[in-house]
């Protein structure tokens, strides 16, 4: 860590695959807060657990995720790069604020309501724990910054409660975080239903686009976005998301804000957004799957740099966990 820069931190579930929507509302931002700031970021492959998981497409999966980290460009010498699974601090400060937070606050999460719902069948514990396990992840690196899209603010939420609950009651341990969510592109829907978020699991292929597409399938799923029947170009969300959704996504990938965007496309259809953004998502994809390609010729390669994030990472995290254990009276190992 570099002197008294402050700290980022941010993960990823292994889980679907990394979509537009992560690399808009999240990985873009992180890639320029490093170079400002101390960048810590891991693979919550423990979180993913919550669901089941075939072992040997998870384990496949976690390591194809972390090359496309570093096809992204989160550079491992400028920031710390691991595994959570890792790093069993994680875990032990989990439970240390288990025992610090209410059931009825984690069972007010939006995101376990509509977990427990798709997943009827299997609403275990770790569902119910996941935020708990997203805060410790945040608090062990006395963390500034949360860079998330707008889905995870309630976790974020629960996150600083539990460091000022558990400051208030012994000393200043924690630095209460803050979310650090992107004004455009804090939401990126769904290519098929603009009213749902694009998510990583969704079982329909068009709706997502995955950072290893090929610019095929990219502009197949562009030209298959879901629009609407008015015909023109207008940026509002309530009566026109697949025509919003589709410019939030352009603006992004283009850097160009919307009120430039929308001027452009006066007088022309929806096929015309469909190409321009089509385009423009495959060339900012293209050079990213191009280095995912080479790294995943170097499983070595990937494991090395995971091995040494996650000693650097262990060391902070012990730090804070050592005061942990000695504020809540445990005994000196
Ligand atoms: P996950 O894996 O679901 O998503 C990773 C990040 O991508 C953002 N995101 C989106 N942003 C914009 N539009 C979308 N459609 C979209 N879909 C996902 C998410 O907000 C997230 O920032 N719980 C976290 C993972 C996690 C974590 C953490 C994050 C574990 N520990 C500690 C921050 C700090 C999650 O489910 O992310």
């Amino acid at each position: 860590m570099i002197g008294d820069k402050k700290i980022v931190y941010s993960a990823v579930q292994p889980t679907g695959c990394i979509t537009l929507g992560n690399y808009i509302g999240a990985i873009k931002n992180w890639i320029k807060l490093f170079e400002e700031y101390n960048g810590i970021f891991a693979i919550a492959d423990l979180h993913a657990l919550t669901v089941r998981q075939v072992p040997a497409d998870y384990r496949q999966r976690a390591v194809s995720f972390f090359a496309q980290y570093l096809a992204c460009g989160l550079d491992p010498e400028k920031c710390i790069l691991y595994f959570q699974s890792h790093v069993h601090e994680h875990t032990e400060l989990t439970w240390i604020l288990n025992c610090f937070t209410y059931i009825g606050e984690a069972q007010r999460m939006t995101q376990f309501k509509d977990k427990s719902a798709k997943h009827a069948d299997n609403v275990n514990m770790g569902l119910l724990d996941y935020p708990v396990l997203m805060a410790s992840d945040i608090l062990l690196y006395q963390t500034d910054y949360v860079p998330v899209g707008i889905d995870q603010k309630q976790h974020l939420e629960l996150s600083r409660d539990l460091a000022i609950r558990f400051n208030n009651l012994y000393s200043p341990t924690f630095t209460v975080p803050e979310a650090y969510i992107p004004k455009q592109g804090a939401k990126v829907f769904s290519l098929q239903d603009p009213t749902k978020k694009m998510s990583k699991s969704d079982p329909d292929v068009n709706a997502t686009v995955s950072l290893i597409d090929t610019p095929d399938d990219v502009m197949r799923k562009f030209k298959r976005a879901v629009t609407d029947c008015d015909g023109f170009v207008a940026y509002d969300e309530e009566n026109k998301p697949g025509v919003s959704n589709l410019l939030t996504i352009y603006s992004a990938v283009s850097g160009k804000p919307i009120e430039d965007i929308v001027p452009m496309f006066e007088g022309k259809g929806y096929a015309e957004l469909k190409t321009e953004v089509g385009d423009a998502v495959v060339e900012t994809l293209r050079p990213i799957r191009e280095k995912y390609t080479d790294f995943m010729k170097n499983k070595d390669y990937i494991l090395s740099v995971a091995k040494n994030g996650a000693m650097q990472a262990s060391g902070i995290a012990r730090r804070t966990l050592s005061k942990v254990y000695r504020k809540v009276g445990l005994v000196e190992a």
